[in-house]
């Protein structure tokens, strides 16, 4: 019934818009991209790519569908709520058409899709062997424009193969995306086929034929407002006001709204353009001195361009041949230097175009922006008036040989250089100062701490890590984001010696992780190869790529790259020396760690979850925090890994949370997203909690063959922090090492994460911060009781 209602309804809307239209469109496709359904916005219908015909059957693994972090108001829903995002292969849609020219016009909002910035975005998008853009930045593209979303408009002369392809090649360490593509067919002699093309500044140039790829740079219903797309003829070409290129724009006249009906001829057929730009003009009046009206027009340098200059005479005091003539100059050259409309068309109210192709040089090298000049001045042999007038302004770029595309536009402004990431922020909270000299009474010991923690504080040592990793640290923030590698097969298998069983360092749900040698064997990294047979994995490994290879952070396990070639997909990362912290705590034939190690590790991972938190401008949320996740260097600097799972938090920072399925590892999901299926920061933080337990007693998190409140541990540890006699169940090795502040800190924390209500639980700042504390507190006690 809906699909009726719909179809129905779609139906009205397409045909109410289409009766009046002079040309009735033989093919319009609109493809909604990153879209999985159909949608209608200005009487038109959008059909999501998701499981369109026109893309590959592999669509789910060469892309993946977002949505813009933040959409401008000014930008419409529809195409550009949703993108298509490649990032790593080529991709091509296949759409079948007739043979003849068609429109295909190219949607694009530059924003952050799944934490991937546009202005790190740099593609190539080919169609029918034209190449029509080349390491493409729609981001610097939109800034130089001045709008935050834009279409490109192409005009290609499908053959008889009757197949137009349009295909998105990310650049070298880049991602493409695409919001809308829309295909309009058009009649075959609207553009080309024009015999009558005036070449100026030469006397030979292109000729305009079935191969030719044309590019609308501009379209502009001169003197007159915007037309929209659907008040085109049919081909829904829109038409803008030309104000912002006029360069005396005081001197422009407008002639006043005229009713003159439009009367159209077979050599300005009725679909040439709407009436709408032959109602409106640019004219001067008379004017005895030399005014010179001109537009300015920035346009790529290195190529043709085809003007096509659209006149009507509507002043009703020019009524015969000879009265008002003037000349026409492109580029400072002259174009034409006698116009007389009324020597072209029958007289008042009747239409006419005319085509000229100019080449403009490359004076500031090859490919910069030139202005391309149009100026209309009063010729002398005008006896009568002197004036000049134009109604509608179209411009194409052109190539013969397939090209047409040039370097991206200088930024207008310098991006500042990325922040460097602090995320954490101590806030120098008063309160545990007053705790401990209430609690303690200020007794002597006790004084003697607090001015250790305020002189380590006013050294600044609390920013500085333990084993002396801090420049590790900034250098690590410093790395620009886009060093994802790309590997092929043959250098895994190298690296992997063809995955050999003696490489295995781990085996997980996802497959196996092997130890390999890359870069002539000088760089160790762990190689993770995805299960053949693992069809949940395919899914997780595009996230953890997406996810990964824009982030950069000590305390965040590093992507070097992947490989996805022959069926193969495999993630490349640092190599962690000291594995897993779980490796490390039970069930293990490894050294214990000190009780100071284990806090630092859990500060260190307590820092990776904060920063992934609140360092992007959405937030993102792991799901998947447990201590096989938590990885260990070389140093023992823990971070953070397997995003495979993670998810990135709303859009609107004022939603909390994200619905989604449960996902996640037993013993370690929060149980109020259980309940609510509701996803939030907090509950990373839940499972947190029950990672800081298990590094406490080192035990696993669930323990079938204990009773009752002892099988998880989460449950556990949190009824014997509130008995006070979370003592009793440390792991035995750390036997007399911890000092009982430090615990007391620390179970507080532990306990904190671990509150039923996700608002209620602490945020990982929080979390950095008690555990920090937590250190202070053993280190004074260290200093105090040197004995210990
Ligand atoms: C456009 O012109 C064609 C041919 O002259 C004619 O058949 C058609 O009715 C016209 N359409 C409109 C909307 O004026
Ligand atoms: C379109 O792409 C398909 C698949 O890449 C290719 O086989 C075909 O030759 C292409 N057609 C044209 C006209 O470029
Ligand atoms: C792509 O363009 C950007 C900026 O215009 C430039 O920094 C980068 O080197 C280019 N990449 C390639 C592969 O040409
Ligand atoms: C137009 O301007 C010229 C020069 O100023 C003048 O000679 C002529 O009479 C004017 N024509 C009309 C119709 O006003
Ligand atoms: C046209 O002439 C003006 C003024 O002489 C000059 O500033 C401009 O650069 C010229 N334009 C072109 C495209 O040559
Ligand atoms: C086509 O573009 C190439 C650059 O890609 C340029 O070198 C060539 O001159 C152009 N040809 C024409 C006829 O515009
Ligand atoms: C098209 O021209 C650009 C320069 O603007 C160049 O970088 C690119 O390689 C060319 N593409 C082809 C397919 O020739």
């Amino acid at each position: 019934m809906f699909t009726f209602t719909f179809q129905l309804f779609s139906f009205l809307l397409l045909s109410t818009t289409a009766t009046a239209q002079p040309y009735k469109a033989t093919e319009i496709l609109l493809l909604n991209c990153g879209s999985s359904s159909s949608a209608i916005t200005s009487g038109r219908r959008w059909d999501g790519d998701e499981n369109s015909k026109f893309v590959p059957s592999n669509i789910g693994t060469t892309s993946f569908s977002s949505q813009p972090s933040v959409q401008h108001p000014s930008v419409d829903q529809i195409p550009y709520a949703t993108a298509r995002i490649f990032n790593s292969f080529s991709f091509t849609y296949m759409f079948p058409v007739s043979q003849g020219p068609k429109f295909l016009r190219l949607y694009f909002y530059p924003a952050t899709y799944y934490g991937l910035k546009a202005d790190e975005s740099f593609f190539s998008v080919s169609s029918n062997g034209y190449s029509l853009l080349t390491n493409f930045s729609a981001s610097l593209t939109s800034s130089f424009l001045s709008k935050p979303s834009f279409v490109k408009e192409y005009i290609i002369y499908v053959k008889d193969t009757q197949i137009l392809n349009v295909t998105f090649t990310p650049s070298p360490n880049s991602f493409a995306f695409i919001n809308g593509i829309e295909i309009v067919s058009m009649p075959e002699k609207l553009y080309f086929k024009n015999k009558k093309i005036r070449f100026v500044g030469t006397y030979l140039g292109p000729v305009i034929d079935d191969y030719t790829g044309l590019e609308n740079m501009y379209r502009l219903n001169v003197g007159g407002a915007q037309i929209s797309g659907n008040d085109d003829t049919g081909m829904y070409r829109s038409w803008d006001p030309d104000g912002s290129y006029l360069f005396h724009s005081l001197m422009m006249g407008l002639t006043p709204v005229s009713q003159i009906p439009i009367t159209y001829t077979t050599d300005t057929p009725n679909y040439t353009a709407p009436k709408l730009i032959y109602q409106t003009q640019r004219s001067m009046g008379n004017h005895s001195d030399q005014y010179i009206r001109t537009w300015r027009l920035p346009v790529d340098s290195g190529f043709w361009y085809m003007l096509r200059l659209h006149f009507c005479n509507l002043i009703p005091k020019y009524t015969i041949k000879g009265q008002m003539i003037f000349k026409l100059f492109i580029n400072n050259r002259t174009a034409e230097d006698e116009v007389d409309v009324f020597f072209w068309t029958p007289g008042t109210g009747y239409p006419v175009f005319k085509d000229y192709v100019v080449f403009m040089n490359g004076i500031d090298g090859y490919g910069s922006k030139r202005d391309l000049w149009l100026s209309m001045l009063p010729n002398d042999q005008s006896q009568e008036y002197r004036d000049a007038y134009l109604n509608g302004l179209e411009i194409f770029k052109l190539n013969m040989t397939g090209n047409l595309s040039s370097p991206n536009p200088i930024s207008s402004f310098t991006t500042p250089p990325e922040k460097p990431t602090s995320p954490i922020k101590l806030k120098k909270k008063t309160a545990p100062y007053v705790v401990i000299i209430g609690g303690v009474g200020g007794g002597i010991v006790w004084f003697s701490v607090l001015v250790l923690i305020v002189l380590w504080w006013r050294s600044g040592a609390v920013d500085k890590s333990w084993w002396g990793a801090t420049s590790t640290e900034s250098n690590s923030t410093n790395l620009p984001s886009d060093r994802c590698r790309c590997f092929t097969l043959k250098e895994v298998k190298l690296a992997t010696d063809e995955f050999n069983e003696n490489c295995v360092i781990g085996n997980g749900g996802f497959g196996k992780v092997y130890k390999g040698y890359i870069d002539n064997a000088k760089t160790i990294v762990a190689i993770k190869r995805l299960n053949q047979s693992s069809s949940q994995g395919v899914h997780e490994f595009r996230t953890e790529i997406a996810m990964l290879s824009k982030l950069r952070y000590l305390h965040l396990v590093t992507l070097i790259g992947y490989c996805d070639d022959n069926g193969e997909m495999v993630l490349v990362y640092e190599y962690m020396t000291h594995g897993t912290l779980r490796e490390h705590l039970y069930n293990t034939n490894n050294p214990p760690l000190s009780w100071k190690t284990r806090l630092h590790i859990c500060i260190g991972a307590a820092k990776g979850l904060h920063y992934l938190h609140t360092s992007g401008k959405r937030m993102i949320i792991h799901r998947d925090v447990k201590s096989t996740n938590i990885l260990l260097d070389e140093k023992w600097v823990a971070k953070v890994s397997d995003f495979g799972l993670s998810k990135l938090g709303s859009k609107d920072p004022s939603q909390t949370h994200v619905s989604t399925l449960v996902k996640g590892s037993i013993g370690y999901i929060d149980p109020e997203y259980c309940k609510t299926k509701h996803l939030t920061d907090k509950s990373d933080v839940y499972s947190f909690g029950v990672v800081l337990f298990e590094v406490l007693c080192a035990r696993p998190v669930i323990l079938q063959h204990l009773s009752g409140d002892q099988v998880s541990l989460a449950s556990w540890g949190k009824s014997c922090y509130r008995r006070g006699s979370l003592n009793e169940i440390i792991d035995p090795k750390l036997n007399g090492e911890i000092a009982h502040r430090s615990l007391m800190k620390f179970g507080e924390v532990a306990n904190g994460c671990l509150h039923e209500e996700g608002s209620e639980r602490p945020t990982m700042e929080d979390v950095v911060w008690g555990l920090e504390f937590a250190l202070k507190l053993q280190e004074a006690a260290d200093e105090a009781m040197p004995e210990n």
